[in-house]
């Protein structure tokens, strides 16, 4: 009996094994929906046009034939072979491309998947609600995590039966308040001045019914209102990230009952109060962010005794430090950021014992004294001190680190060269030293700093025309040398990737050099207030990524060649004013693209970069007021400013065209002829002055379409006839804008025409003029200067832009059981 057995047993065996086999693939509705859900995302990449050929969201695995338990981005559960996890994170990502859009009924065959417990479907651009009856079926969920989308309405109420979740992230997406399908969907009545919770701006109550959620993040929302108490019935709950949405509210005061608490986010909202004594209580907290609210009082010094501690961000609110406080940390921080809170004096010397500090922010505050000798040697990687009153010079040391990645001192009284050793700080990314009073020429090792990528030294007393020589290949995009007395051949040996060169404002003489065609990545070239000579250089045609290009002020001669514009679509604002160029317009210039279109959106603030960087406003002279600019819409501008030259003849009509000019100024030239009809169709011109020239015949009619007109400057001229009537035109009424013409007449300068029977209100002049005082500013200062100061917000490392993404688990393994 034994030896049959014996012998049956391995065939028994492997029919076993395969039956086994057979069985163990995933259940066929399963890979049925998954199929389906390939095929729609198959579709939607189809007909998006895409460029790339490559199937790089990696669903190739997904075929009909295999089982879907060995599919990449899928896990099943090894027991029932049903799928637990689905990593549906970053499909249709490119870069570079235009998103893709995505509807959200593409989870729809998802929600078809009952056992699934871990869903990240990150990254993918989903756009509409979130469907509340899906999540509903997905009773298992442990993780879900649907982080930068574009999801809109509320948080469906199945979300709040979901009672095994411990991650919820929700961040990057357009959610808000309120229950979905009650009053949420008044949400859209933003006309309404409707009480708030009304609206439902809250966070719901039922949050309180997650008891096992570990981690809620719904940074960078539209939630407003608050946080209800029942979070804190939340008592598992270690990450809580409400940052960046417009919550209405204090702490709790009871916060300090949720013991597992580590990351405590709550930065960019309108939170009020004092920080709650019971956060004390909270022995696990690593990381309190609190900055840019409305906190009020002194900052608790018991904050620096909380062992766990270690990063601390208070700045931006109304919390001053007591500067009469001793402390000694028991904390150990490598964060610490205490942004305009008045800390007075030198730099707070306890920071000395924070051996692992690896970020530093005490920007605007009235901190005085020196860069500390011990601070350069502490080895830490961001140090942002602008908008202080520091003093003397930079030491050495601090470029010895091996860590320095930022370092923005702007806006300080530092002073004295720069050290030469700056060079062996090889990590640098930012440098960011304007506003002081550092003189000396630019050490040529900056050039050394492989890692660059901004450098602004705008605004201090660097001279020399010795400079450093930039590696081609390197990555420096933003540099800003503006306002110095750095003198003689304009430099030209920066990194082919530039993006922005501002070196106004300083020495630099001769002609502009051909090798900037080098830099075919250059948006914005700011040259203005030198001396360049030579004529205009007609191969900056070749730069057709420019989109800012000033030269104003410098010793430009001869005429525009007519072809310099034909290649030059992203032209938006152009300023060659205070130069010695002459001949006529080209009329070409009326084919500038991006002075026709009204431009959408800037690529300046969406570049590669994964930090935010802040301009300082553009000052020019706007509606003849001096005024900023903000550079990060400065995208809507478009100005076109050839004032104070010796250009002639007539006004090319062409000019008509550029529908997206605010600015359009041709003024101190010696042009002739008449104003052409064509600039009624000028439908976005604000500011249009043509005044100090040879123009003749009538102002037209068509004037009066110009909607957006508010400066209009003909004076010194010899023009004639009525000033016509209707629209903006009436409320032209600026006296000296018309004065010295030929016979100019009508009711806006109180000048009767032959033909008129009407009485002028004489009376009303006076007013007026007072009620325009920019008109002081006429002939001082034509044009604008684009004085580019960069102040980066905070860097990467301060965690404002992308939070790396949270530890998850590998592909093939499920960190959660049930
Ligand atoms: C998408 O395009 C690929 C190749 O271009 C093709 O094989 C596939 O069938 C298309 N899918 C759909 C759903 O249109
Ligand atoms: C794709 O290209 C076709 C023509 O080439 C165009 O009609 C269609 O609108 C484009 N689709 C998208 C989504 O850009
Ligand atoms: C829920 O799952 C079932 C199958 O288990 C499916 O028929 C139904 O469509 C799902 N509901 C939603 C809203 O996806
Ligand atoms: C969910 O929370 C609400 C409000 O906090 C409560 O009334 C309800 O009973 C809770 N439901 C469950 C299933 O716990
Ligand atoms: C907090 O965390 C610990 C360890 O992670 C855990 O054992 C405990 O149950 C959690 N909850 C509370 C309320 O402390
Ligand atoms: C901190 O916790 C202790 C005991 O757990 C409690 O007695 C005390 O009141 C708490 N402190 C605060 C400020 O909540
Ligand atoms: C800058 O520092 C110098 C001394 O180094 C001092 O004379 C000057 O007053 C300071 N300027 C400001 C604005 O604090
Ligand atoms: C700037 O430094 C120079 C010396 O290099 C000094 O004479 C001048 O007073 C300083 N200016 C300010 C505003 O501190
Ligand atoms: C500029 O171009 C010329 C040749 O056109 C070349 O000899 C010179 O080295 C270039 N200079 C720089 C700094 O790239
Ligand atoms: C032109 O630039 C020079 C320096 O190069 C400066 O002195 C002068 O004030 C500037 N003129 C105007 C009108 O801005
Ligand atoms: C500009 O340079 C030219 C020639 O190099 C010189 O004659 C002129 O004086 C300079 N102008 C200014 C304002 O420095
Ligand atoms: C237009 O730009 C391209 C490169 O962007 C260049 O090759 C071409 O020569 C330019 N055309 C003119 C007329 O400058």
């Amino acid at each position: 009996m034994g030896k049959p057995l014996s012998l049956i047993t391995p065939l028994v065996l492997s029919i076993f094994i395969l039956m086994f086999m057979k069985c163990s693939s995933c259940p066929a509705h399963q890979k049925q929906s998954l199929l389906h859900f390939k095929a729609s995302i198959l579709t939607i990449f189809n007909s998006s046009n895409s460029s790339s050929e490559t199937s790089f969201f990696s669903l190739d695995s997904w075929d009909s034939t295999s089982d879907c338990c060995n599919w990449e981005r899928v896990i099943c559960s090894p027991r029932t072979r049903e799928i637990t996890a689905l990593y549906l994170d970053s499909l249709l990502l490119m870069p570079s491309d235009q998103p893709i859009v995505v509807d959200s009924r593409i989870l729809d065959p998802v929600f078809r998947i009952r056992s699934l417990m871990f869903l990240d479907v990150s990254l993918n651009n989903i756009q509409g609600e979130i469907s509340g009856e899906g999540l509903a079926n997905l009773s298992k969920l442990v993780h879900l995590d649907m982080r930068q989308n574009g999801l809109v309405g509320s948080i469906p109420r199945q979300v709040f039966h979901l009672r095994f979740l411990r991650f919820l992230d929700l961040s990057s997406n357009s959610l808000k308040g309120g229950l979905s399908g009650e009053v949420g969907r008044l949400g859209n009545l933003r006309t309404c001045k409707l009480d708030e919770n009304f609206l439902g701006g809250d966070i719901p109550a039922e949050i309180g019914n997650l008891t096992k959620l570990q981690q809620f993040s719904v940074r960078q929302n539209q939630f407003s209102g608050g946080i209800p108490d029942s979070i804190l019935d939340l008592k598992e709950l270690e990450v809580l990230d409400l940052r960046s949405n417009q919550l209405v509210m204090q702490i709790p005061r009871e916060i300090g009952s949720l013991s597992n608490i580590s990351t405590l986010a709550l930065s960019k909202n309108f939170f009020t109060g004092v920080i709650p004594p019971s956060i004390r209580n909270l022995s696990k907290l690593e990381t309190l962010r609190l900055e840019d609210n409305r906190f009020s009082g002194d900052i608790p010094a018991w904050l620096f005794d909380m062992e766990s501690l270690k990063n601390l961000f208070l700045g931006g609110n109304q919390m001053i430090w007591n500067n009469n406080v001793k402390i000694v940390p028991k904390c150990l921080l490598s964060q610490l950021s205490l942004k305009s809170c008045k800390i007075a004096g030198e730099i707070p010397e306890w920071i000395s014992t924070q051996k692992n500090l690896d970020f530093l922010e005490l920007s605007d505050n009235e901190l005085t004294g020196r860069f500390p000798l011990w601070l350069s040697e502490m080895e830490v990687g961001s140090i942002l001190l602008s908008d202080n009153r520091l003093t003397g010079s930079i030491p050495s040391r601090l470029f010895q680190s091996l860590s320095l990645s930022i370092l923005a001192l702007s806006r300080n009284n530092f002073s004295g060269e720069l050290p030469e050793n700056i060079g062996e700080a090889n990590e640098i990314m930012i440098l960011m030293l304007s506003g002081n009073n550092f003189s000396g020429p630019i050490p040529k090792s900056i050039a050394d700093i492989y890692r660059l990528l901004l450098l602004d030294l705008s605004g201090n007393k660097f001279s020399g025309n010795t400079f450093p020589i930039f590696d081609p290949d390197g990555l420096l995009a933003y540099v800003d040398l503006s306002s110095n007395e750095l003198s003689g051949d304009i430099p030209v040996s920066f990194c082919t990737e530039t993006k922005i060169l501002a070196l106004g404002n300083n020495k630099f003489s001769g002609k502009l050099p051909r090798n900037f065609t080098n830099m075919n990545q250059l948006e914005h070239l700011d040259l203005h207030d030198n001396n360049i000579t030579g004529e205009y250089p007609e191969f900056l045609s070749q730069m057709s990524s420019l989109q800012v290009l000033n030269l104003r002020n410098n010793s430009l001669h001869g005429s525009l060649p007519s072809k310099s514009f034909s290649n030059q679509s992203n032209l938006r604002i152009l300023d060659l004013s205070n130069n010695n160029l002459g001949g006529s317009i080209p009329s070409e210039l009326g084919n500038l693209m991006g002075m026709i279109e009204t431009p959408s959106t800037s690529s300046l603030t969406t570049d590669m970069f994964t930090f935010s960087i802040e301009f300082k406003d553009l000052i020019v002279n706007w509606k003849k007021a001096i005024r900023g600019l903000s550079s990060r819409r400065l995208d809507i501008y478009s100005l076109l400013d050839l004032s104070n030259n010796k250009f002639s003849g007539n006004i090319p009509s062409s000019l008509g065209n550029l529908k997206g000019l605010k600015l359009l100024s041709i003024s101190n030239n010696r042009l002739s002829g008449n104003i052409p009809q064509s600039f009624g169709d000028l439908e976005s011109v604000e500011t249009l002055d043509l005044s100090n020239n040879n123009i003749s015949g009538v102002i037209p009619q068509s004037f009066t379409r110009l909607k957006q007109l508010s400066v209009l400057d003909v004076s010194n001229n010899k023009l004639s006839g009525r000033i016509p009537q209707g629209g903006q035109m009436d409320l032209m009424n600026v006296l000296n804008y018309f004065a010295n013409n030929s016979g100019l007449c009508g009711v806006q300068i109180g000048v009767k025409c032959p033909d008129d029977q009407l009485t002028p209100e004489a009376d009303e002049e006076g007013d007026d003029s007072e009620k325009e005082p920019w008109f002081l500013w006429k002939g001082a200062l034509i044009g604008f200067s684009l004085g580019f100061v960069f102040s980066v917000l905070m860097a990467f490392l301060g965690g404002y832009f992308v939070l790396p993404p949270p530890p998850k688990p590998k592909y093939h393994s499920v960190k959660y059981r049930l």
